[in-house]
């Protein structure tokens, strides 16, 4: 089991460091924080398993605003996120882009959480498999079944809403990711500790990606100890 808090666009430095002084990972999960690159090394002071939100395909270059693998590595960091819906909806991330990204930071000896996930419209006009067949091939079609690399399964309209899909939903969503690129899945969409111990009994949810929830050292934990339970 793998819980990965995403802080998304918060917590500067001192903010970072205080979740880390209130925040000890339970024993029997993995677990990894995605702060913010101006925090990245205030997380990685704490001892934490610490990952990035997103990284380059090129090792350097002019890419303004981007930073590479080995510029991670260098700093101690493990990992990424790579392809987040919020990447692909506002700043222009694609299927290629993504593709890019997970093949270099791979390559590069970073680990990857490579995200997917339909839009409320896909869901609606019932796309969701086409749309998950896109995104996880091209994905695979790079880097194949590559073991540093896991999935994160988020549906656009679950993500911040409150809306969390139901167990039964994550569950299909997951098998059918897995029937294309044998990974472990991780569920991302308003995960909460409420709802965290059904989603992660189900048998092909293999962790979470927590937005929301992760930012407090409270919540954080508590999903973090219902992975534990459900590993156990
Ligand atoms: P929330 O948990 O805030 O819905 O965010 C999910 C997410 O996007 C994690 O990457």
């Amino acid at each position: 089991m793998l819980v990965a808090g995403n802080w998304k666009m918060h917590k500067g430095p001192a903010e970072a460091r205080a979740f880390c002084d209130a925040f000890t990972p339970p024993a029997g999960v993995d677990v990894v924080v995605c702060p913010p690159y101006v925090s990245l090394a205030a997380a990685l002071a704490s001892g934490l398993t610490v990952y990035a939100q997103s990284v380059h395909w090129a090792r350097e270059g002019a890419y303004t605003g981007e930073v590479s693998a080995p510029m991670l590595l260098e700093l101690g960091v493990t990992g990424s996120i790579v392809g987040h819906s919020e990447r692909r909806q506002y700043f222009g991330e694609t299927d290629d882009s993504v593709a890019r990204r997970t093949a270099a930071a791979l390559e590069a000896g970073l680990g990857v959480i490579a995200c997917v996930g339909e839009s409320e419209e896909e869901r609606e006009s019932g796309r969701t498999e086409f749309v998950l067949v896109l995104q996880v091939e091209s994905v695979r079609d790079a880097v194949g079944a590559h073991e540093r690399l896991v999935v994160a399964y988020e549906p656009v309209w679950a993500i911040g809403t409150g809306r969390t899909a139901t167990a039964e939903q994550a569950q299909e969503a997951h098998a059918f990711i897995k029937s294309l690129l044998d990974r472990p899945v991780l569920y991302g969409g308003s995960v909460k500790p409420e709802n965290a111990a059904e989603l992660l009994a189900q048998p092909d949810v293999d962790g979470a990606l927590v937005g929301g929830a992760s930012l407090e050292p409270s919540s954080f934990t508590a999903i973090c100890e219902a992975a534990a339970a459900a590993a156990a």
